[in-house]
């Protein structure tokens, strides 16, 4: 097997990324009506760190979305707006997070009416793409709370295994929470067929 040649910083990034239904791209500021609809729904946001936003909580967020467009060092993440390129409608957000040498986590968050059509999982190949083949990540975490079933769901369509549940583990919106954690390895992405 070859092995990727090892990146260093900044790690190359080519956006936006397409898919067939979809476009993977920076925020933009006139993002923000798309992202007030699904950051202000308790529903969305119950199994993700982040509180119901309203709509100047989510402006905040998007300025800062706005500048998670590359990966210059450890522990940053690609955050990217997931486009419907028929109807130029943000259903959603996917990330990437360069989390240390060849290493990657993943994430990803949908508005309630953009779930259920597979969306989810077409955007978070492209960032499997972009990691394992793109940037040569050797390892891709991802991590659910436990109660969060379409989450775990989408991760094993994914090809993930799970590889720990870690009783307790967290904190999480006033009471304590059970975490599951996922991984994938280059080898296994190269032969899930989902390339
Ligand atoms: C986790 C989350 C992204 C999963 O989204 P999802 O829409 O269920 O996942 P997918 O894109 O894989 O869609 C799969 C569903 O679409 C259906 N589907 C419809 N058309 C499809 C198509 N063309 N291709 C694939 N699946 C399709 C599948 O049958 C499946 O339905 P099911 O779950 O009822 O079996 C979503 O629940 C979410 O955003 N939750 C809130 C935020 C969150 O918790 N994020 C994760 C934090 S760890």
């Amino acid at each position: 097997m070859t092995v990727p040649p090892q990146p260093s910083p900044p790690l190359p990034l080519r956006l936006p990324l397409e898919t067939a239904r979809l476009l993977l791209r920076a925020h933009r500021m006139s993002d923000l009506d798309d992202l007030v609809r699904f950051h202000g729904d308790p529903e969305v946001v119950r199994f993700v760190p982040w509180p119901v936003r309203d709509r100047a909580a989510t402006e905040e967020t998007l300025r800062v979305k706005l500048t998670q467009t590359e990966l210059v060092a450890h522990g940053q993440w690609l955050v990217l707006a997931v486009e419907v390129r028929d109807t130029g409608r943000v259903i959603g957000e996917v990330l990437l997070k360069w989390a240390s040498d060849r290493q990657g986590e993943l994430g990803f968050a949908l508005a309630r009416d953009g779930q259920g059509q597979g969306y989810a999982a077409e955007a978070a190949t492209a960032m499997l793409r972009l990691g394992f083949d793109g940037l040569g990540f050797h390892r891709i975490t991802a991590v659910c709370i436990a109660e969060n079933d379409a989450s775990a769901r989408l991760l094993g369509r994914l090809g993930f295994r799970q590889e720990a549940r870690l009783v307790d583990n967290v904190h999480f919106k006033g009471a304590w929470a059970t975490q599951l954690v996922f991984a994938m390895l280059e080898d296994e992405w190269r032969s899930s067929g989902r390339r």
